[in-house]
């Protein structure tokens, strides 16, 4: 599975936002150790707070049908699906890789030109907190 290839399914995904409020339309493709990819999309709340991000989405349904191990993920999104550039995840969605993911697993950005940027989760969230930090006595 390519970067590139995992962009697309997240393109994919951007088409099943529920994004009434902000017209944000936010896709995001999750893959898994075993090559399992899980698409997500964000949706929206009429009272706002219950709003899920896409990365939230792909994971949770990952982590629900058994998965501990991921890759990368990719993600893009625009206004009214129109993507002008990259969309990065918000800091929620990294504390959320956090708890599942190693160092090294890729966040892929972009997805209108073809352009991809590529960061690891230890640059997105570096000093982070993660369970490793919660079971020290
Ligand atoms: N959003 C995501 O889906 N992922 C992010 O990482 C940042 C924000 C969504 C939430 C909301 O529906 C819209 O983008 C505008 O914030």
């Amino acid at each position: 599975m390519t970067p590139e290839k995992l962009m697309e399914l997240a393109v994919e995904a951007m088409g099943h936002s529920y994004s009434p409020y902000s017209g944000y339309k936010v896709g995001a493709a999750l893959l898994c150790g075993d090559g399992t990819v899980y698409q997500g999309c964000n949706m929206e709340n009429a009272s706002f707070s219950p709003t899920i991000c896409a990365e939230r989405t792909a994971f949770f349904k990952a982590v629900y049908d058994g998965h501990r191990d991921f890759k990368a993920i990719a993600v893009c999104g625009g206004k009214n699906g129109v993507i002008t550039g990259a969309f990065p995840p918000c800091g929620v969605c990294r504390q959320v890789m956090r708890e599942f993911c190693r160092d090294d697993f890729m966040i892929y950005t972009g997805g209108g030109d073809g352009k991809l940027s590529a960061y690891t989760l230890a640059e997105l969230l570096p000093q982070s907190f993660s369970a490793q930090e919660h079971m020290k006595g």
